[in-house]
């Protein structure tokens, strides 16, 4: 009998309306829409705005979008991961309101926190649920409300990410398609690099933690991007490398979006030019956990069964990997 392996079937997305621009970022902290431009590849990112307005708001509407261009009946979900830094609360888990704003009646459901690599991380989980048979649909979400933790007094973190999510939904095939093969490492030298120091059980939130700007993302720029163009580098090289893709039979490279220098050194590394390169940052900025599903989301059309994508990914923690994807449907 042929290996089950686990394919992507639909892909949902949602970014929120408000455009924050270089240009208004200019009014807001001491930067330049030339240096955001040139440093990182960013010109706007979306701000999720208004009153208790969390990540799970625009999980919700990416995945209805989903339901609905698959024609999947929300009862048949079996499971939800949302990958996510920045859910609703600490606790429930924003996958459980999203599951159940959905309809996913049926379904178990959880959230997995490995910051910019967590589509990653979920995909890959999802998949081996799928493979075990077990499970028939299973639906991975990445997003994140990075505007919620971020210090619009700090201009080397603010101008970078922006909010957004969006989803997959996996499904069982015998056929040669879906997740074929991946490498995920982490190392946890990196929380001196990129963290939030307040608000978990080490340091919980008080008047102090508040008064020092502890609930914010805290990023040693330079240090994070060394970190991060070697190894998102040479863990595509070694996915690509023993799965035989080359220049020539890789469609597609999905990698994060969190400084297009990155990305730029990653696509040279496995010899892929810019046209072979899915790119949104310079207009949503990195979304964190969404970058990845938002690029298959806008380059859905594009997409051709058979495709070879290699997504790549390195974030907080530090976390980062390579999956290998067959892509399984024709638009
Ligand atoms: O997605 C999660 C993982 N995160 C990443 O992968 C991010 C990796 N890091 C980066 O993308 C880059 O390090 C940044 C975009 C964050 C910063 O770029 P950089 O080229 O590494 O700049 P830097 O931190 O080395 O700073 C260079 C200069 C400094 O000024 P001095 O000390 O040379 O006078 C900064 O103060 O640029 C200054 N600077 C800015 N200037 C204008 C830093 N931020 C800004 C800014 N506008 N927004």
């Amino acid at each position: 009998m042929n290996k089950i392996r686990a394919a992507i079937t639909g892909v949902g997305g949602y970014v929120p309306d408000y455009v924050l621009t270089n240009k208004e970022l200019e009014t807001i902290v001491d930067t330049t829409d030339e240096w955001i431009t040139t440093r990182t590849g960013i010109k706007e990112r979306r701000i999720l705005k208004g009153e208790n307005q969390g990540v799970s708001v625009m999980a919700i509407a990416a995945v209805k979008e989903m339901l609905a261009k698959t024609k999947t009946n929300p009862a048949e979900i079996d499971l939800i991961i949302f990958a996510t830094i920045t859910p609703d609360m600490t606790f429930p888990a924003a996958a459980n309101i999203v599951a159940t704003a959905v309809g996913a009646v049926n379904a178990f459901s959880y959230d997995m926190g490995a910051a910019c690599s967590g589509f990653l991380y979920g995909l890959t989980t999802g998949a081996s649920f799928i493979e075990s048979g077990r499970y028939k649909k299973v639906i991975v979400i990445g997003g994140d409300k990075m505007s919620a933790i971020l210090d619009y007094t700090d201009r080397t973190t603010c101008i970078i990410f922006g909010d957004g999510a969006g989803c997959v939904l996996l499904e069982p095939t015998t056929e040669d398609v879906g997740v074929m093969d991946y490498i995920l490492k982490s190392d946890g030298t990196g929380e001196n690099f990129l963290h939030m120091k307040a608000g978990g059980s080490r340091l919980p939130a008080t008047h102090d933690t508040v008064d020092k700007r502890q609930h914010y993302v805290y990023q040693e720029g330079s240090s994070v991007y060394k970190f991060a163009v070697t190894n998102m580098a040479e863990v595509s090289a070694q996915v690509a490398e023993r799965n035989h893709l080359t220049k020539e039979n890789i469609s597609w490279l999905v990698p994060h979006q969190a400084n297009k220098r990155i990305i730029d050194a990653t696509a040279s590394r496995v010899g892929i030019t810019e046209d072979k390169v899915m790119m949104n940052i310079e207009r949503y900025g990195n979304t964190t956990a969404g970058t990845i599903p938002l690029l298959l989301w806008d380059y859905e059309k594009k997409l051709k069964k058979g495709d070879n994508l290699l997504l790549a990914a390195f974030g907080g923690g530090f976390t980062w990997g390579s999956v290998y994807v067959k892509w399984a449907y024709n638009s």
